[in-house]
């Protein structure tokens, strides 16, 4: 059987790779022209309300480079893939993304956890992070935050509107609507038009709104979630996920609808280029 290395697209040039066990945004292809295109390119977002803020508890095993090491070939990967997507942003063209891969584990939640923290870029950007995987809701168990009411109960119950069941994540400076109290019926949840009206009310909020969702191949969440984002990016886990599986999984979501693919857990090519540089950088903004 064999695993995913490159896919979609070849970059040109130097490549360069993270250590072993870090993250990779290692792949970006370009987005079609026929991802939905939201009316005024790059909007700015609406002053946001005040929202409650809940102190994040970050340890190691959250793997949150520009926290743990900010210089770090892994955390310059999140600002490539950043770079990528604020292109189709700017154009207007991408906004709600979906992050979902083919099977568990492949890192989609760490993924998010990045992502979020370099499109935020210090509080310059508002983004929210949507926990919509409501069979494994993990990013608020990671981050050690006490629970709140979100997705599910603004879901079944209208006096939840989403607005109040959003919390400022700090010190990593996004929002979080959690996935909330489980329930037994998440896929029915994820497959109701209240999801459709939540997010038509969240989208002119934020600048960006990043949608954790479950793998595509054992459910069919992520497909549902997919028609309220514009656009899908793929984690898949270096020699591990196996190629057939992101195959499948491309075709599931359909190609077009693919903004790219991150390849977690590259290992290092270039360690001596980075420690030759590392005492120079620096990365104010980050
Ligand atoms: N590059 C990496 N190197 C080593 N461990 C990693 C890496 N990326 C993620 N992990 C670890 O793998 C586990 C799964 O990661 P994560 O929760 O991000 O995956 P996921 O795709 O969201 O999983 P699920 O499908 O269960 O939601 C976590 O314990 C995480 O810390
Ligand atoms: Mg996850």
């Amino acid at each position: 059987m064999s695993h995913v290395r490159n896919l979609f697209h070849k970059p040109s040039g130097h490549e360069h790779n993270p250590s072993p066990g870090s993250v990779a945004a290692a792949s970006v292809a370009t987005v079609p022209e026929n991802v939905v295109t939201f009316a005024n390119a790059a909007p700015a977002a609406p002053a946001l309300p005040e929202f409650p803020v809940e102190e994040a508890h970050l340890r190691p095993e959250n793997r949150l480079v520009f926290h743990d090491a900010p210089r770090s070939p892994a955390a310059d990967r999140f600002r490539l893939l950043r770079m990528r997507l604020k292109e189709h942003w700017s154009a207007g063209k991408l906004k709600k993304l979906l992050i979902t891969g083919p099977l568990a584990h492949d890192g989609k939640s760490t993924v998010i956890l990045n992502l979020a923290t370099a499109l935020a870029e210090r509080g310059k950007r508002t983004v929210l992070v949507v926990e919509a995987d409501l069979h494994h809701s993990s990013l608020s168990e990671r981050l050690r935050l006490n629970p709140w009411a979100g997705l599910t109960e603004c879901l079944v119950d209208d006096l939840t509107p989403p607005l109040s069941a959003i919390r400022r994540i700090e010190p990593l400076g996004w929002y979080l609507l959690p996935a909330g109290e489980p329930r037994r019926n998440p896929t029915e949840l994820l497959q109701t038009p209240a999801l459709g009206n939540l997010m038509q009310k969240l989208s002119p909020c934020f600048d960006w709104i990043l949608i954790d969702a479950p793998p595509v191949i054992p459910l069919t969440d992520a497909l549902s979630l997919q028609q309220h984002a514009d656009a899908s990016l793929l984690v898949v886990r270096a020699g591990q996920t196996p190629r057939e599986a992101v195959e499948q999984t491309v075709a599931l979501l359909g190609k077009k609808n693919i903004v790219g693919i991150v390849l977690n857990g590259v290992e290092a090519r270039d360690h001596l280029y980075y420690q030759y540089y590392d005492g120079n950088r620096r990365h104010p903004e980050d």
